[in-house]
């Protein structure tokens, strides 16, 4: 992987403005992507699935288009099943409105979810009377397979898991999840967001029901998703959002709604950020998933060995570099982790993110305040890595009590 050619691709690095460690918020955008979305707004800024003229047969045809790059990049062969949402946590949110769940149901999840896999939950407990049900991971984030398969209880409708923690970087194991859960006759929702950017993941092997994701994780524009679900299970789930484009004939007192994936996508969509999306994946499936795993694990073997040492310093997540992904989370003693951030930013350019990153539950139930993260891409080299990890050693040196 020739990270130089790579950041060739990338405007921002012209414009020498710092380094760039927010990734798991949003990632950078390739020439590639940015091209490909002002194509649209320079030669077919129409609507899709309505009109019928050539600009709006171009929009179509390039939305379907898309939905197919979606589906061989996530190794299944049908473009019908992957709807376009606008974000990771909206695809959430289709499936835990529309799967119908009841009083009494179970949700089973981690104790590391996003915000994105637990409010809803939290908020249906109180509204509908499901019950929610959580596996604990260890104080790192690292799955316990015994504890799920004992939290796997008959009442246990959804499995809905984070696939990477955007905390910890630690993954589940989704594919022993999915059998222990359908063996139970439970469905599986896993929250893709951090995964699906960093590994190859191929929806059809793991043979979860349902796979939600955000583009602008993966060089894709800002504000579009992806939610995966297999065709019976999507058959039966209701859209969140109902209106134009989602419905066959509608009278005055009845609709017929149609079928997914126009039935999950009302109103006009983002076109622009459909477009784009073909273009992040087809950039990243020519780096090629494998090499983006291998590269993070690389700088995680850095950013290791030059702060290992600094004993003021504490990491979030497996110790094992390999299994962090491309996050790397810690505090600094006696440092609030938005000061690291503002003067990690203001010193040095470099940028990362601080707080609780939308994880609560996982800081509180740890009696923890939060933590600063760096996490990085294609498009960071063994430099960035090696200006960050002096920065922090310098913070560490200076403000460590
Ligand atoms: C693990 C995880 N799930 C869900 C989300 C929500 O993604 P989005 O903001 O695209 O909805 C994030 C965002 O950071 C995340 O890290």
């Amino acid at each position: 992987m020739d990270v130089s050619r790579i950041r060739d691709d990338f405007p921002t690095f012209k414009n020498n403005s710092g380094v760039y460690l927010d990734s798991a918020c949003q990632t950078l955008r390739p020439y590639q992507v940015i091209d490909a979305i002002t194509s649209y707004y320079n030669e077919f800024p129409s609507c899709g699935g309505r009109s019928v003229h050539s600009m709006a047969t171009k929009v179509s045809m390039s939305v379907d288009t898309s939905r197919e790059t979606a589906a061989s990049f996530f190794g299944c062969n049908d473009p019908h099943s992957f709807i376009f949402t606008k974000n990771c946590t909206e695809g959430m949110n289709i499936v835990a409105k529309g799967f119908g769940l009841r009083k009494g149901d179970a949700v089973l999840t981690t104790d590391m979810e996003h915000n994105s896999n637990h409010v809803q939950w939290v908020e249906m407990t109180e509204d509908i009377g499901i019950k929610r049900k959580i596996t604990r991971t260890s104080k790192d984030g690292v799955f316990d397979i015994e504890d799920f398969k004992n939290e796997m209880t008959n009442d246990v409708k959804l499995v809905s898991m984070v696939h990477t923690s955007n905390v910890t970087g630690s993954s589940v194991p989704v594919k022993e999840i999915v059998e222990v859960a359908h063996d139970k006759g439970a469905a599986v929702l896993i929250d893709g967001a951090q995964a699906a950017p960093h590994m190859p993941v191929n929806l059809k092997k793991l043979d979860v029901d349902f796979y939600a994701l955000s583009i602008h994780k993966m060089l894709g524009p800002s504000g579009i998703g992806i939610l995966y679900g297999k065709e019976e299970r999507l058959k039966k789930l209701r859209p969140l959002i109902c209106g134009g484009g989602t419905v066959g004939l509608a009278t005055y007192d009845s609709v017929k709604i149609t079928a997914h994936p126009e039935k999950f996508e009302a109103g006009l969509m983002d076109y622009a950020g459909i477009v784009g999306t073909a273009a992040a994946l087809e950039y990243l499936s020519k780096i090629g998933m494998n090499n983006v795993k291998e590269h993070s694990i690389k700088l995680q073997r850095l950013i290791r060995n030059e702060l290992s040492d600094v004993s003021s310093i504490s990491t979030i997540g497996p110790k094992d570099p390999s299994q962090r992904s491309n996050i790397f989370s810690f505090n600094i003693n006696g440092m609030n982790s938005h000061d690291i951030a503002v003067m990690l930013d203001n010193a040095d350019k470099i940028m990362i993110r601080s707080g609780m990153h939308c994880a609560h539950p996982f800081f509180v139930s740890r009696n923890m305040n939060g933590c600063a993260r760096a996490s990085f891409y294609v498009y960071n080299n063994e430099d960035d890595i090696l200006r960050f990890t002096k920065a922090v050693k310098k913070l560490a040196a200076t403000f460590s009590k």
